[in-house]
């Protein structure tokens, strides 16, 4: 079983995150978590590229194939031996991102990443895929918070150092693309307490879990 998050900058991924591991392991689940950019050894180097604020020379291009980079690594090296031991593996952020982030964002063709991403995922797409949905203003201003309590504003502030009206694209784009894919995309309103926003992932597993083993 395969899951991933998906949402813009400061919707709460790593809190649900962390309290999806709890429950799945409460309920005996074998549960693995990665993230992406940055989920294998080689994807740490690439993600200190892609999110330093001094990258401000990358192009688009060189961007995106770096992502793709990341996961095919990331795939090969973590997801897929996950899934072949039989753990659920949940990942903060995937393919989606790149569809999103790099086509609705900065008007790449959507349709050529699923393509590409093709190539990087070999089969791996997730299962279910959660997607925190904030308004970009809300979010932005969490994210940029906790950067700076976190002292990584220089090292991790590429994206959030975007503009407005970048990240409402990829809020929308997310929206857009939930939508062509909404058997497996499941939209939650990250706008709400963390227990309320837990309860409703909550459901939405088990759906899955239940659908796997049926
Ligand atoms: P995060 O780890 O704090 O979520 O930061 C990752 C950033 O990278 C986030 O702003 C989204 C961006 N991103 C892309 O633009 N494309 C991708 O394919 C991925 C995985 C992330």
């Amino acid at each position: 079983m395969f899951i991933t998050f998906e949402g813009i900058e400061g919707t709460g991924k790593t809190t649900q995150i962390k309290k999806l591991v709890k429950f799945l392991e409460e309920s005996g689940h074998n549960v693995d978590v990665t993230l992406e950019p940055g989920g294998s050894r080689i994807g740490k180097e690439l993600r200190k590229i892609l999110l330093n604020m001094e990258s401000t020379d990358i192009t688009g291009q060189c961007e995106l194939f770096l992502y793709l980079a990341d996961r095919a690594q990331h795939v090969s090296q973590v997801i897929k031996p996950a899934l072949e031991a039989g753990k659920i593996i949940i990942s903060d952020r995937f393919a989606d991102s790149t569809i999103v982030y790099q086509g609705y964002g900065r008007s790449l063709e959507p349709l050529l990443l699923r393509e590409l991403n093709e190539v990087a995922v070999s089969g791996c797409w997730p299962n279910l895929t959660i997607l925190l949905d904030i308004e970009p203003e809300l979010g932005l201003r969490r994210a940029t918070t906790r950067n700076m309590d976190e002292n990584k504003t220089l090292e991790e502030g590429r994206f959030e150092a975007e503009s407005i009206d970048f990240h409402s694209r990829v809020r929308e784009g997310y929206l857009t693309w939930a939508a062509l894919n909404n058997d497996r995309i499941k939209i939650i309103n990250a706008d709400q307490t963390p227990d309320e926003i837990f309860s409703q992932i909550k459901e939405k597993v088990l759906e899955a879990l239940q659908k796997r083993d049926a």
